[in-house]
């Protein structure tokens, strides 16, 4: 008899054969710019920990006091026996950073993304995404049965065509962009986005994954940063510069209320968990407060943009933490991290088929030392 299963070998042998293949590499120690990363110690330039905020012990706190006032879990969905009160606290504190009426959390930003997307559209209804968009997204219109098309990355004259062409076909039309693209580093043009979206009445979703605690004077994010005050769906993790983990959507009430009701991926499933959600807060209150912590990233981002560009490493445009160098074709950009590695710095090649061209991705973060950083660009000019 064959077996149904057989597939999965040859599947993965193509993955092999095309250098698609993908493991993983355990980190130990606390979450910081120094980790142990298989054994070996090296500087981090790899995770999202933009602030330095998750290795910081009074999100340990806040966290050990949530999970001892109400237990690990929270043991049902919201609408169940899942809701505590640090969940509203967290939604009132994300709402009243970001200025908008109302939040929600989600037990992830995948989540977010793919509830809130499936909640707004259906089979009658237009999606326009950039081509660039992360996989949430993609996923959540795919989900949701509406029809989607891609526009070229960032090229407001793609989507002006596409609306133009395309919009009065459909009942609803939802634009969704990243803010800041998390393989690129660079931002979305909003103003121009909002501008299209109010000409040919579409909503907007932008996802704010790697722009909130980065971008902005309070480091609400990217429409702090442009300064836009208009009807928006802002999505975000916390598992990046708020160092814990989770998803929200922010929005108006309205908005809120319809998500609390038809979101699948927030009814049908767990709320999230007291401590993580204890840690968001506290991580919320510091990267409002700590203006230090913004001051120094963007000190070290821009250390490490010239620095790169001076020894000869392309660097794609970026507005962010966010910052990959073109070092060549995929199996050059493997060894260039490899060799990193060896001199203990931890920076990832990205590849195809996540992105059209390999890369090496170095995320900074706030709390990397000005030598850290010196010491990455001397090895880099050496691997060079
Ligand atoms: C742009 C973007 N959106 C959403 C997510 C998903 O967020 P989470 O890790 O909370 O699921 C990520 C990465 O993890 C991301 O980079």
């Amino acid at each position: 008899m064959a077996d149904p299963y057989e597939w999965l070998a040859d599947d993965l042998k193509t993955l092999h054969r095309a250098g698609w293949y993908r493991s993983t590499r355990v980190s130990d120690g606390l979450a910081g710019p120094t980790m142990i990363v298989e054994g070996k110690a090296v500087v981090q330039f790899a995770s999202n920990n933009y602030l330095g905020l998750c290795g910081d012990p009074r999100l340990g706190s806040a966290a050990q006091n949530a999970i001892a006032r109400w237990g690990t879990g929270a043991t049902g969905s919201r609408l169940l026996s899942g809701e505590r009160p640090v969940h509203r606290d967290l939604e009132k504190a994300l709402a009243g950073w970001k200025g908008t009426e109302d939040c929600l959390l989600f037990s992830s930003g995948y989540l977010a993304n793919l509830g809130t997307i499936q909640a707004l559209v259906g089979p009658k209804d237009l999606v326009l995404s950039d081509e660039y968009n992360h996989s949430s997204l993609r996923s959540g219109a795919e989900l949701s049965g509406a029809t989607q098309h891609f526009f070229a990355h960032n090229d407001m004259e793609a989507l002006a065509n596409l609306l133009e062409k395309e919009r009065n076909r459909y009942r609803r039309c939802l634009v969704c962009v990243d803010s800041i693209f998390s393989m690129d580093g660079d931002l979305a043009p909003l103003p121009e986005i909002m501008k299209l979206a109010e000409q040919y009445e579409c909503m907007v979703v932008v996802d704010e994954a790697h722009g909130t605690g980065v971008l902005g004077a309070s480091g609400a994010g990217s429409l702090e940063h442009f300064n836009l005050k208009v009807p928006i769906i802002e999505i975000g993790t916390l598992s990046k510069a708020l160092g814990s983990l989770g998803g929200y959507v922010c929005g108006n009430s309205t908005l809120i209320d319809y998500l609390r009701n038809r979101a699948r991926t927030w009814i049908y499933t767990t709320g999230l968990s007291p401590g993580d959600a204890a840690a968001a807060l506290e991580g919320v209150r510091l990267a409002q407060s700590e203006l230090g912590r913004r001051s120094q990233l963007w000190e070290n981002i821009a250390q490490l943009s010239e620095g790169l560009q001076h020894i000869g490493i392309a660097v794609f445009p970026s507005d962010s933490a966010i910052l990959c160098g073109q070092v060549g074709n995929i199996a050059a950009t493997c060894a260039f991290s490899e060799k990193l590695f060896e001199q203990g710095f931890y920076a990832p090649a990205i590849r195809p088929p996540t992105v059209p061209t390999s890369r090496i991705r170095f995320s900074v973060m706030a709390t990397h030392t000005q030598e850290m950083i010196s010491k990455l660009l001397l090895a880099c000019q050496q691997i060079c």
